[in-house]
Order: C-alpha cells, then sequence, then structure tokens
C-alpha cells in the first residue's frame, strides 16, 4: 500500500512539472514515504535522513521531506522536526494532496511545513505515476476498523472506506488499455470491501466484475482478513481463469488464545477448516500468511502451537515478525512482555521451518510447465529475466529484456530458497 502512495504521490510531483530523477545525487528533491506498521522502519529512517545532512550543506537547493504512516503518528513528525532541523516538509497520508503548496512554501517562501491531519484530503481517482507495465496496483478501500490489539493501522490510516465499483472499474480498464497486464487490488482488509457504501455489492461482487469487465489478464488481491473470507469469494475466484490462484491469509498465530488477546474473531480451528475449504475449491491454490512470534503473554505452548499450524498448512510462503510495541495500541498495555532474547529464539525457529516448508514448496515445481508474466531484468543473474507464475512464484530463466511484459510458457528446471530456475518453451506464447 505504501509503495502504491508513493506511485500517488509521484504522479502529484509530476503534475507540477517534476521527474524522476535517475539517481538520488542529481535530486532536487528527496521524499521519504515512511511505514510505521513495524518499529525498525522508524530506526532506519531517522539513520537515512541523518545521512542527508552534509549533501543539505553541499547543496543550498536541495529539498528533504518526510511522509507516510510513520508521520500519522504526531509525536514522530514532532520528533523528526526537532532533531532534523534541515527537513522541509513533513506530512502524514492525509495530507498528500497538500504537497504542491508546501513545495510551493519551501521553494519560494523558504517555509517549512508540518501538515498531520486525520482527515484525508487526497481525491482516489489522482492520477498515479505509476511503474511501467506489466504490473500495476490500485486501491480499492483506505483504513482499518478490526482494531486487532497489536496493530497501530487503523489508528494512523483511519476508519474504513471503499471506493466505488465504478471508480474501480474505470481505473482498472483504464490500466488494461494501456498495456498493464496484472493488477493488484489493494486494502488492508479486502473482504470487508462494499460496507457504507450506498451500491449493494461486497468483494466477492467487485472481484467477479473486474475479472469479467475489464479486460485484466491478471487480478490478485490483498489483504484477506481470515474471518471474513467467504466462499463467495472462493467461488469467483474458482469461476474466472484471469484471477490467480493465489491467497494471502495472515493467520497471526496457531494458538486460539493468542488469536483471541490479538481480537483477530478466529480460532486456530476456524482458520484450519478455512484452509481446507480454499483448497477443496481452488486445489494448487499457492498460499502464504504473515506470523507474530513473541507477542504478549505468548508461552513455549502457544510459540509450538503456532509452529504446529504452519507444519499442518505448509504455506507456500509465509512473512514473519517479532511482535514490537506500538504505542497507543491495546497490546502495548498487556502484560508478559516477552523478552527480546527469547523474541530472537522464536523467530529463527520459525523461519528456519517455513524456510524448508517454502524450498519443498519450490521442488514440487520442477519439471512442471507454468504461464510467467515476464517482469523484469533478473538482478542476480546477467541474460536473464524474472517474472511470476500465476500462483505468484518468482522464475529467473534466460531470455532478453525486449520479452518483459509478454506471457512466457516456462519449464520448470531448478528451485531455490526462494526462486525457481526454469527454460523457454518456445511455440505458443499466449496467455
Ligand atoms: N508487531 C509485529 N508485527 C506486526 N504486524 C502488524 N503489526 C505488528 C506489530 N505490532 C504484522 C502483521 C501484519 C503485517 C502487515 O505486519 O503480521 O499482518
Ligand atoms: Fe492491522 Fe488487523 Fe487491520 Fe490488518 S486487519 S490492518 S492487522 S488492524
Amino acid at each position: 500500500m505504501n509503495a502504491h502512495d508513493s506511485e500517488r504521490l509521484a504522479g502529484i510531483l509530476a503534475s507540477v512539472g517534476f521527474a524522476p530523477a535517475e539517481e538520488m545525487g542529481q535530486a532536487d528533491l528527496i521524499l521519504f514515504n515512511t511505514c510505521c506498521v513495524r518499529d525498525n522502519a522508524e530506526k532506519k529512517l531517522f539513520g537515512n535522513v541523518g545521512k542527508l545532512k552534509q549533501k543539505k550543506r553541499q547543496n543550498k537547493k536541495l529539498l528533504v521531506g518526510v511522509c507516510g504512516c510513520m508521520m500519522q503518528q504526531a509525536d514522530v513528525a514532532e520528533k523528526l522536526a526537532d532533531t532534523f532541523p534541515f527537513v522541509n516538509i513533513i506530512f502524514g497520508t492525509h495530507n498528500m494532496a497538500a504537497l504542491p503548496e508546501m513545495l510551493y512554501a519551501a521553494i519560494f517562501l523558504g517555509e517549512r511545513t508540518l501538515a498531520v491531519s486525520d482527515q484525508e484530503d487526497l481525491p482516489d481517482e489522482t492520477p498515479a505515476l505509476r511503474a511501467k507495465p506489466p504490473l500495476s496496483a490500485v486501491n480499492i478501500m483506505q483504513g482499518c476498523d478490526n482494531f486487532c490489539s497489536y496493530c497501530i493501522v487503523p489508528y494512523v490510516r483511519g476508519r474504513e472506506r471503499s471506493r466505488s465499483s465504478e471508480e474501480i472499474l474505470r481505473e482498472v480498464r483504464g490500466l488494461a488499455k494501456a498495456g498493464y497486464q496484472e493488477v493488484m487490488l489493494l486494502g488492508q482488509n479486502v473482504n470487508s470491501y462494499g460496507k457504507g457504501l450506498a451500491e449493494n455489492i461486497d468483494f466477492a461482487g467487485l472481484l467477479e466484475r473486474v475479472a469479467e469487465e475489464t479486460g485484466m489478464k491478471r487480478i490478485r488481491f490483498m489483504t484477506s482478513h481470515p474471518k471474513d473470507a467467504s466462499q463467495r469469494m472462493l467461488d469467483v475466484m474458482a469461476r474466472h481463469e484471469n484471477i490467480c490462484r493465489q491467497l494471502h491469509l495472515p493467520v497471526q498465530s496457531g494458538s486460539s488464545r493468542i488469536l483471541r488477546l490479538m481480537n483477530r474473531r478466529y480460532t486456530r480451528e476456524d482458520y484450519l477448516e478455512l484452509i481446507r475449504r480454499v483448497r477443496e475449491t481452488l486445489p494448487g491454490m499457492t498460499l502464504s500468511t504473515d506470523i507474530i512470534v513473541g507477542f504478549p503473554g505468548e508461552t513455549e505452548e502457544d510459540y509450538q502451537d503456532t509452529l504446529s499450524l504452519v507444519r499442518e498448512v505448509r504455506f507456500d510462503a509465509a512473512y514473519t515478525f517479532v511482535y514490537s510495541i506500538r504505542r497507543g495500541t491495546r497490546a502495548a498495555a498487556m502484560e508478559g512482555q516477552i523478552d527480546e532474547k527469547e523474541k530472537q529464539r522464536r523467530i529463527v525457529g520459525l523461519v528456519d521451518l517455513q524456510g524448508q516448508i517454502t524450498y519443498e514448496s519450490n521442488l514440487a515445481h520442477v519439471g512442471r510447465r507454468e504461464l510467467v508474466l515476464v517482469e523484469d531484468e533478473s538482478r542476480r543473474d546477467a541474460g536473464h529475466v524474472c517474472g511470476r507464475t500465476d500462483g505468484g512464484k518468482m522464475v529467473n530463466f534466460p531470455g532478453e529484456p525486449s520479452l518483459i511484459g509478454q506471457f512466457m510458457p516456462v519449464e520448470i528446471t531448478q528451485a531455490k530458497k526462494t526462486t525457481l530456475y526454469g527454460r523457454r518453451i518456445d511455440g505458443d506464447t499466449q496467455a
């Protein structure tokens, strides 16, 4: 979501005459778009902004700004402003539309702006300056009303708000026309799409219309909350070839007791039942998840429940996190905060286990034929390009940059820990 916010900020900048710099050394404006979901980003940001002090001394015209949801926390924005007097512009996720005025004030009046408000000011249809095809992202909703007890998102991104289906369909249609082959529908909790809209629509309904009415070749979405992932959504996925067989379903913990403390509103058993239904409706679906270890009060037994759930489900991939205290959330005030060293031990055990399972899931692809949408040149292997399978697995194979944007049939020849390797099968190149 933040990456797409950056595309929207770039769109605003383009509308007032800015263009992307080739590299940071040539930039007139350096804008950091931040995230506050976990705490390590905060440390990195202060380090990175600090490094610019020297550059500002050498180039008096250089403008530096910091924005994003981390700035949506007023105390962090103020601390940043105090620590780094050379930062010209500081604003939250709700003040993006005011960027041209803030730039004007900095350039022509020499004024500094700190803008953090609760009311969102950017119209949804503001044109974004997107990455080149084939991949694109479209927001379908903003904010979150779930209040998981560890999470800061509802506080910084505000209440849940869905965009109208007409607006979303128009945007996706425009992208398909402009040569984008894939769209990622974005929301903190896509399954509650449609609540509060005048029209009668839910996420399954929206997904079906995007699949049928936009001409988009591949559709993905994130994030689904397990408590509201509906059978209707799974049925829509099963009916449409252009909806990718990939689902990100954050479980967070394998212990029902911890899930209750996290306010996730499902149990371990509910989650396992959902996975069973997913696999029954859509065999071969790629499944990924998010997991937190070291939540306050998590015992060894709770942690073992998480490991056993991971063994049972055998996710294709998992994003694993050490619990970090987010000020103002309910979990921050809970008793039984876990010692850092113990959290580290738990994350290492989980990462090892999932690493092995991801590798085995990759190995199972060797020998298969997959249709890969070529995204880019491979950064690691010269003369290779990379792209994803329908299920979202990354594949590297020998090829020219001219293949970017095309669907290529590829035979998987080798599996590594995080990536598959393959070779082109000549002939049919149709999606
Ligand atoms: N500590 C650790 N991980 C967190 N996440 C959200 N808040 C926290 C926190 N306070 C993780 C969750 C979520 C993902 C985006 O980030 O797993 O699904
Ligand atoms: Fe945070 Fe929970 Fe909302 Fe996800 S669903 S953004 S974890 S509060």
